[in-house]
């Protein structure tokens, strides 16, 4: 078998798998660090289990929607772990990059939504030729090939500023369309208050729909209440009643639906 019909075959078959299967993983990426992508992996998580609770779901089962995050340091998990039990409408599973546990978690039958953390990659091989994988050799490297092997979907965070948008591109089109994984760009941090007129905005918005890549309509926008979040423990289904609350809620409930449409 020459080496492209066997890709395809794998290929073939991995997609068979994902179509057999209940669960659909959604993988948050993007090699820049400090875009967001802990930040809407935990708070799309909260959207998507706060719905599956209020649609009437087990409770006494596991939740549907289970977070997990691949690096060895465990923002996502310790984030869940400082959230008040009562207050966390979805489970989550400690990896620090062992290998073998989402895709365990992939066959469960009761889970829905597997919505993955993955660390800006800093390893990437700088000798890599285009078209071969540029994840480079590392533990995290593996664990991201690993959960990429299962994705249905991959969460892109994109700010206004520029300094995330080469990674982005980069993302999409090095890891992601080799590997014949949907992907939806999130912009996140557009300032309602400095980017008045939404000039920034506008700007990135364009340079997305130049490539064609799909994207969440609106922008997920910047409030100080995001930036205490970690240390605080708070989920944006549970920041306290006001209108900048109400807005952040719609901002993250926006991307889990935009991602529902896509799944
Ligand atoms: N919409 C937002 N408004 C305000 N602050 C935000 C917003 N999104 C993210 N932040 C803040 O920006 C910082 C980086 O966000 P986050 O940790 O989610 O990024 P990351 O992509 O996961 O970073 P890393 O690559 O280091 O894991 C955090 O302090 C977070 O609170
Ligand atoms: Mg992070």
């Amino acid at each position: 078998m020459t080496t492209s019909t066997s890709t395809a075959v794998q290929r073939a078959t991995e997609t068979a798998a994902r179509n057999g299967r209940a669960a659909k993983v959604i993988v948050v990426i993007q090699q820049k660090g400090g875009a967001g992508k802990s930040t809407i992996a935990v708070n799309t998580a909260a959207c998507a289990g706060r719905s599956a609770v209020t649609s009437g779901a087990d409770e006494s089962a596991g939740s549907p929607v289970v977070a997990a995050g691949i690096d060895v340091q465990g923002t996502l998990e310790k984030w869940c772990a400082s959230v008040r039990e009562a207050a966390l409408p979805f489970d989550y599973v400690v990896t620090k990059s062992k290998l073998g546990i989402l895709p365990g978690i992939v066959k469960d039958p009761e889970r829905r939504r597997i919505i993955v953390d993955t660390p800006g990659f800093l390893d990437i091989d700088p000798d890599a030729e285009w078209g071969a994988d540029p994840l480079g050799e590392s533990r995290t490297a593996d664990a991201l090939r690993e959960v990429l092997e299962v994705a249905d979907l991959a969460i892109v965070p994109i700010t206004p500023s520029k300094i995330t948008w080469d990674e982005c591109e980069f993302t999409i089109e090095r890891v992601l369309k080799p590997r014949g994984i949907p992907f939806l760009v999130v912009i996140n941090m557009h300032d309602p208050g400095k980017d008045r007129h939404e000039v920034q905005l506008d700007k990135v918005k364009a340079w997305l729909d130049e490539r064609n890549y799909p994207r969440v309509a609106d922008p997920i926008r910047r409030y100080t209440i995001h930036e205490h979040a970690y240390e605080n423990g708070t989920l944006v289904t549970e920041y306290k009643m006001s209108g900048t609350a109400l807005n952040a809620r719609e901002d993250f409930m926006r991307v889990a639906l935009t991602m529902e449409q896509m799944l």
